[in-house]
């Protein structure tokens, strides 16, 4: 879906002005403000409600641009982002003295990706700079992937709101640290590993272990209302009537129950608040994900029992979510404090 040229024009303008547009990608809608304009970036932590340490990507219009955001573009990085942008792709890179480090959240290096969305790409364009930009949700919780979802979470606190439809691959980009000899994995995304140990030819690294640093990395992100227990793949597949009876039984002692269920087991339950039938592509679980953790919280569901996909493939950014989800909450109701 791709918007109105005059809608483009005046969202840029709002950009111009120091305002936050929310702007579809492929991946998530993002919530952007001129990279280049401190106060503008500090706005987007506060109307997220995310603490100022912690780092945003800057989207840029083209590969070509690169050079122009950092410091020095290793080879590795050159050789993914020809191959990935525009894509689902961000790469981590020595910060050029371009980005503030109001958007670094005051680390040396920067986050930038192209993304693959024809309205993103005709908003850089007509903006003609960088655009830094968060998932369009409070922190912590579900990233939004409809015009609708920036509305409800964020309401009047946006300046202007750019509708491309829905986002085509529903979770974040790949993040990718090409600063070091060998590219590690950062947050697992819309690219999947195969993908890009296949075009660097050599498997990529372990991520050194980091103290909470970056939201993707807190225990407990992208989470609905309802409290979310996972279900490991296994199980599914080998006692799929073990799991159906355990959300039963959660059922009947009180709690709403939703279950995201593979489509051949979802028509066999009978007592649930709610039930998602999981399409059988990873492409479709992803691009539904988050859509269906808001519908079970807006249909009033408290325990939302998930099944894990296989960590494999696109498999791998599910699950992580997922886990995250599920993580520990930073309060003892079992909700995210919302701002
Ligand atoms: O698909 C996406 O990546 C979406 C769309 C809008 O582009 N954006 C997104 O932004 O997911 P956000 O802010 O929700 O997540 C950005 C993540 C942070 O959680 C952090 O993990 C990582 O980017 N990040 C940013 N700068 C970094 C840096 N310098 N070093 C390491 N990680 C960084
Ligand atoms: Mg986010």
């Amino acid at each position: 879906m791709t918007a109105k040229t005059s809608d483009i024009e005046m969202a840029a303008g709002v950009l111009r002005a120091g305002g936050l547009v929310a702007f579809p990608t492929e991946t998530v809608y993002g919530l952007g403000a001129d990279a280049e304009d401190p106060a503008a970036v500090a706005r987007i932590f506060q109307v997220k409600g995310r603490p100022p340490s912690h780092p945003l990507i800057v989207h840029i219009g083209g590969a070509e641009q690169l050079g122009d955001w950092v410091e020095d573009v290793p080879a590795t990085a050159r050789l993914l982002a020809e191959h990935f942008w525009p894509g689902p792709l961000t790469l981590v890179l020595r910060r050029g003295r371009r980005v503030p480090l109001e958007a670094t959240g005051g680390l040396e290096t920067v986050a930038v990706r192209v993304p693959d969305h024809p309205v993103a790409l005709a908003l850089l364009s007509a903006f003609g700079g960088g655009v830094t930009a968060p998932s369009a949700n409070r922190f912590g919780s579900v990233s939004p992937t409809t015009a609708d979802h920036v509305s409800a979470e964020l309401g009047d606190a946006v300046d202007f709101v750019l509708d491309g439809g829905p986002c085509e691959v529903g979770v974040e980009s790949t993040i990718v640290d090409v600063t070091g000899e060998i590219p590690s994995v950062l947050r697992p995304g819309g690219v999947t590993r195969e993908d890009l140990e296949a075009v660097l030819g050599y498997p990529l690294a372990v991520p050194a272990a980091s103290p909470v640093r970056v939201p993707g990395q807190h225990p407990s992100h992208y989470a609905p209302r309802a409290r979310v227990v996972l279900v490991e793949p296994e199980k599914v597949l080998v006692e799929p009537e073990k799991v159906i009876v355990e959300a039963e039984l959660a059922q009947e002692l009180g709690h709403q129950v939703g279950l995201f269920l593979p489509a051949s087991l979802a028509g066999a339950v009978v007592k649930a608040h709610a039930v998602v039938a999981l399409p059988d592509s990873m492409a479709a679980y992803a691009r539904g994900l988050y859509r269906f953790l808001r519908e079970l919280d807006q249909q009033g569901c408290d325990l939302i029992v998930a099944s894990l996909p296989v960590e494999e493939g696109l498999g791998l950014a599910i699950a992580n979510r997922l886990r995250r989800a599920a993580g520990p909450r930073p309060s003892s109701t079992g909700t995210v404090p919302r701002q």
